[in-house]
Order: structure tokens, then sequence, then C-alpha cells
């Protein structure tokens, strides 16, 4: 099969940008690349494997011959193009939420659900960040031990709300430690030296729409019933880069926090830095500009029987949103699926 030609689409914001970056990492072979943005940032010069390209505005015509297209441009923009790619044989990974829960719209963490690729009509969506770092730490857990219930809290980082929200973050701080007003426009709340309990909107049964992101999205990747109890609380939190998760999580049988830790250690995609007498634990410093997810601080759940509680780390930016969706593009070129 020939390699396929490739489109970055939302190639100038923060998740765009990481993609650019870890095609080259991953090594993936394409016959040819284009990047497109909003007429905005058309013009825009970017180097890219020792050339230099420039980015384009998206138009329908901009997919003519394009096979894989990788997607970070926001709902709206992926609604708008969907069509428009899938008319003309190419596939869209994409990062938004538009399509992650239809029913014929595979939902995949690469090396978790691979298989489900298999099914895609012409789109597959990437998991909500807050959900697909927890994906490869749950995933290795419950095919051992069947998972009964899942407590999740989530202090996410600012970076997850893109470039405006990074930038706010940076003057609210400024603003603060001068003493000066400052009024906040990403957030509800000011973000400098405070938590937020809100990402995205409420909804009628008072969690977030990205507090049941987390509910919903868990239980489409890993095939669980519909009624397995789930719960999430997410928060926002004055960190740049880096999602932070407290995870509880009650397993069907009997498991030690030993056995925990030496399945972990042996899963793909994760880290296990344990060793609370050293203050050994993982913490977005750790966990920032890097690919695996980091885990610490296993121990016995004191709530449930056959718990088990632990704090889980990754970069938002790579395992959230763009080394997944790079890791899906490489699955579809290794399986033949575009
Ligand atoms: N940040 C995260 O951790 C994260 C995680 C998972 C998913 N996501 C999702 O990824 C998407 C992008 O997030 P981000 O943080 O990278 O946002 P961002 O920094 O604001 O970047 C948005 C990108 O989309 C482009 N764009 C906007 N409207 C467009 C249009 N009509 N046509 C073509 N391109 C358009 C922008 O181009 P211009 O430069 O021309 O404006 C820019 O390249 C969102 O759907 C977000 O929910 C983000």
């Amino acid at each position: 099969m020939r390699n396929p030609n490739i489109a970055i689409l939302g190639a100038t914001g923060v998740v765009g940008r990481e993609i650019t970056k870890i095609v080259d990492e991953l090594k993936i072979e394409f016959n040819e690349i284009k990047f497109l943005s909003s007429a905005r940032s058309a013009g825009t010069k970017l180097e890219f494997q020792g050339k230099t390209y420039t980015v384009e505005e998206a138009k329908p015509e901009s997919f003519d011959g394009v096979n894989i297209v990788l997607a970070s441009a926001g709902a709206s923009t992926s609604k708008l193009f969907a069509p428009e790619i899938v008319k003309r044989g190419g596939v869209l990974v994409d990062n938004s939420s538009a399509f992650r829960m239809e029913a014929d719209v595979p939902l995949v963490i690469a090396y978790v659900n691979d298989e489900d690729l298999r099914h895609h009509k012409g789109i597959v969506a990437n998991p909500n960040c807050s959900t697909s770092q927890l994906m490869l730490v749950l995933k290795p857990l419950i095919d051992k031990n069947p998972m009964k219930r899942l407590i999740v809290s989530t202090y996410q980082a600012v970076s997850g709300a893109g470039l405006a929200a990074i930038n706010e973050l940076t003057e609210n701080t400024k603003a603060r430690l001068a003493g000066e007003k400052f009024e906040n426009k990403c957030f509800k709340k000011p973000i400098a030296f405070n938590v937020i309990p809100q990402i995205d909107v409420f909804t009628e049964n008072g969690y977030t729409k990205e507090e049941m992101k987390v509910v919903n999205e868990t239980k489409k990747i890993l095939h669980l019933p519909a009624d397995l109890p789930i719960s999430c609380t997410a928060a926002r939190v004055p960190v740049y880069n880096g999602h932070s998760e407290a995870v509880d999580i009650e397993f069907e049988n009997e498991i030690t926090p030993d056995e925990v830790r030496e399945i972990l250690e042996n899963s793909f995609g994760v880290k296990v830095i344990d060793n609370p007498d050293n203050f050994e634990y993982p913490t977005t410093y750790d966990a920032s500009g890097v690919d695996p997810v980091f885990v610490g601080r296993i121990r016995k759940n004191l709530a449930f029987k056959n718990g088990i509680s632990l704090w889980c780390v990754a970069d938002n930016l790579r395992i959230g949103a763009a080394l997944n969706t790079v890791r899906i593009c490489k699955k579809l070129i290794e399986m033949e699926l575009y």
C-alpha cells in the first residue's frame, strides 16, 4: 500500500503544533503532507523536517487526494469539514468532541482498543484528555480483574483550554502579584492562585460536560456495561501543562497494591514512580513534554472492598491529544485502514 497523503487541520494551534512534532518523532511515513488553519493564520511559514511549508486556509478542496486528516480545530470546524473529507475517501482523526459518542465512530486510545478502528466509516475520534491518560492505566488492570466502580477527581492544566488560557494564567498571575485588577475571559473565576471546580458547562444532573465525558467515554472505549458506576469531579488548576488525577477503583476480586504495581510496570505507555518513603511520586514536572502516563501513590483504598487508590499524571497535550492522534494515524497505516 502507498504511503498516505496527510493533512494537519488546526496546524497553528497548541495541539496542532504538537501533532506536527510527533509526526516527525514517530517517523510517520507519508507521501505528501500539508498544514491547514483558518484564514487568520493562512500564509504562516512552518518548518518541518528541514523544509518550509506555508499554512493554507482549510477549504473543501484542500482535502482532494488526502488520505488521513489529523484535526484539532474545534468541533464546529470538524463538523464542517468531516463530510468533505469522507466524501473524498479520506479518514478524519478528530480531536474535538464532535463525533466521540456517535455509535458508528470508533473512539480509540492506541494500544487499548485498536481493533475498534476496523469499524470506522471515515471518522475516528480521539477521546477527551482527562479520559485518555486514564485508559492506559485502567485497561491492563481490568483485563486481570474486572472493575465494579470508579471514582476520578481531576486537576487539569490550563493548556487543555488552548493558547488563550495559557496566556490568561500568565497575565492573571502578573496582575495578582502587582495588585492590579484583572478581567478573566477564558475562565469563570480567576485562575491565578486558585482552583476552579468547573470545566466546560454544567449539565442537568449537576455534573459538568467534562465530567460526563470521562464517565461516558470510559465506558465506550473499554466496552463497559452502561450501568457500571463511574463518577468524576473535574477541576482546573493553575498549572501550565500536565493533568493530574486521583483515581479510586473497586475491583470484583481481591488485589494488592504490589500486584497493581507489577501489572502497571509491565504495561505499554505507563511508568510507575511509587516510593513515598523517598518522596517519589509523579507530578506534572515529570510528565510535561514526555510520553508515559505516570502512576504513583498506589495504595489500598479504605472505603471499598477490593479497592485501590492511585495518582496518575500525564502531559495532556501529548497523550491527551496529539500523541494519541498520531499513534492512531500510525495504527491506521499499519492496519491498512485508509
Ligand atoms: N488543548 C488540549 O489539551 C486539547 C486536548 C484534547 C482536545 N483538544 C481539542 O483540540 C482542538 C484544538 O485545541 P487547541 O488547544 O489546539 O486550540 P487552539 O490553540 O485555539 O488552536 C485551534 C486551531 O484550529 C484552527 N481553526 C480554528 N477555526 C478554524 C476553521 N474554521 N478552519 C480551519 N482551522 C480552524 C486555528 O487556526 P488559526 O490559527 O487560523 O486560528 C488553530 O490552528 C479543540 O477541539 C480542543 O477541544 C484540545
